[in-house]
C-alpha cells in the first residue's frame, strides 16, 4: 500500500483548569494514498486542525500511531520534513519584512535555491506585490504567501489547513487550479476546507471527521453515491393523481407544492412510462443526486435542536459517546484504486 499519510487511533484531549478535560481527537483514523488530492472536512471543532498538528509534531498526542511518507510521526519526522509542505494554522510573517524577504530567508533556511522564490511567487499569484511589506497584505495575500512558503521545497506532499481562508472567488479559484497542476504533478495533496463545493469539485478522495471520529472515509463518488437514494424529482399537470400512480407502483412519494419527489427511482423511465401510459405527460424529470454538503449536513449535524442556534460541539457528551452508531467507510482510501484500508 503507497500511503503517504497513515494516522490510526489518534487521540488528544486538552487539559484546562478552568474547562477540564476536553477530547479533541477521539480514536480518529486517517489514510492518504499516493497521488491523492484528499479533502478533510469537518465542522468547526471537530478536531482537523488538531489532527494535522499531531501529525506534524506541533502538539503531542495521547495515543494512536501515526506515519508521513512512510516515516513514523512525530519521531522520524525530520527525515522526510524536506519533502512535506504544510500550512496548518495561519502562519504568522513579519510584517516589516517584504514577501520577496521573507521568502529568501526562508529557503535559504531550508537551502532551497533562490530561483524558487520567483517560481512560488508567480504560482500564487504575488509576482506583482512581493516587494511590499506583508504588513499592508489583505488576508487572501497573506494566505497566498503562506500557501507559497508551503511549495518552495517542491514537496511531495502538500498539507493546507484552510487555504481558502479569506481569499476571494477568483482566489478560490486559482487555488483549485494551483492544487490541480501540484496534483497532476504528482504531488499529494491533503486540504481541509468548509467550502464543500470547492472540496468537491477538487477533491478525488474525502475524510469526514466529526467530535474528533471518522464519519465517512473514501473516493468522492463512492461516499456520494453510498447516499444516493435514486430520487428524481418530477413535475407533471396533475401532481395528485401522478402521485396515486406512483405510489400504486410501490415506488416511495414526496408531495411538494409545484413538484413531486419520487424515490427508489432505478431507471427515469419507469416514471416516464407509468405517467405516460396514463396519458399524464412529464415535464420536468431530473435525478436528485447528494452532494458533498447534503452528505456534510447528514452526517454532521447530528443532535441540533431545530429551534436553537448550532453550537460548535454539537451534542458531544461529556467523555465523548459516538456520535452515530459507527462510521460510514466506503474502503479505497488506501492508494488511488487501492483496497480497504
Ligand atoms: N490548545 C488548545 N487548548 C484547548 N483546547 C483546544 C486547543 N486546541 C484545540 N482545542 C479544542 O479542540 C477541539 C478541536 O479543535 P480544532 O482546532 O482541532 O478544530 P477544527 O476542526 O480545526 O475546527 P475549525 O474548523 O474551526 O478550524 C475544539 O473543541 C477546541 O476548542
Ligand atoms: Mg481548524
Amino acid at each position: 500500500m503507497s500511503a503517504v499519510i497513515e494516522i490510526e487511533g489518534l487521540r488528544k484531549t486538552f487539559h484546562s483548569v478552568r474547562h477540564g478535560r476536553r477530547i479533541a481527537v477521539d480514536g480518529f483514523d486517517l489514510v492518504v494514498g499516493a497521488g491523492q488530492v484528499h479533502g478533510f472536512l469537518g465542522p468547526n471543532g471537530s478536531g482537523k486542525t488538531t489532527t494535522l498538528r499531531a501529525l506534524l509534531g506541533l502538539v503531542r498526542a495521547d495515543g494512536g500511531r501515526m506515519s508521513v511518507l512512510g516515516a513514523p510521526s512525530p519521531t522520524h519526522l525530520p527525515q522526510v520534513a524536506g519533502r512535506v509542505g504544510a500550512i496548518v494554522e495561519s502562519p504568522q510573517f513579519f510584517g516589516n519584512f517584504t514577501a520577496e524577504r521573507t521568502l529568501r530567508l526562508l529557503a535559504r533556511a531550508g537551502g532551497v535555491p533562490a530561483v524558487r522564490v520567483d517560481e512560488v511567487l508567480e504560482q500564487v499569484g504575488l509576482r506583482d506585490r512581493g516587494h511590499e511589506r506583508v504588513k499592508g497584505y489583505s488576508l487572501g495575500m497573506k494566505q497566498r504567501l503562506a500557501v507559497a512558503s508551503a511549495l518552495l521545497k517542491q514537496p511531495e506532499l502538500l498539507i493546507l489547513d484552510e487555504p481558502a481562508n479569506g481569499l476571494d472567488p477568483a482566489g478560490i479559484r486559482e487555488m483549485r487550479d494551483l492544487m490541480r497542476s501540484l496534483s497532476a504533478a504528482g504531488v499529494t495533496v491533503l486540504v481541509s476546507s468548509h467550502i464543500l463545493a470547492e472540496i468537491q469539485l477538487i477533491c478525488d478522495h474525502v475524510t469526514i471527521i466529526s467530535r474528533g471520529r471518522r464519519v465517512a472515509a473514501g473516493r468522492v463518488d463512492e461516499v456520494l453515491a453510498g447516499f444516493d437514494q435514486h430520487e428524481f424529482r418530477v413535475r407533471v399537470d396533475e401532481p395528485e393523481r401522478a402521485a396515486e400512480l406512483l405510489r400504486d407502483a410501490g415506488l416511495p412519494v414526496d408531495a411538494h407544492p409545484d413538484h413531486l419527489v419520487v424515490g427508489e427511482v432505478a431507471d427515469a423511465t419507469v416514471v416516464s412510462r407509468l405517467l405516460g401510459e396514463q396519458g399524464l405527460w412529464v415535464r420536468e424529470l431530473t435525478p436528485l443526486r447528494p452532494d458533498l454538503e447534503s452528505v456534510f449536513l447528514e452526517l454532521t449535524g447530528e443532535g441540533v435542536h431545530p429551534s436553537l442556534p448550532r453550537q460548535v460541539d454539537g451534542s458531544r457528551p461529556p467523555g465523548g459517546a459516538p456520535p452515530h452508531g459507527g462510521e460510514i467507510d466506503l474502503g479505497t482510501v488506501g492508494s488511488d484504486r487501492g483496497g480497504n484500508a
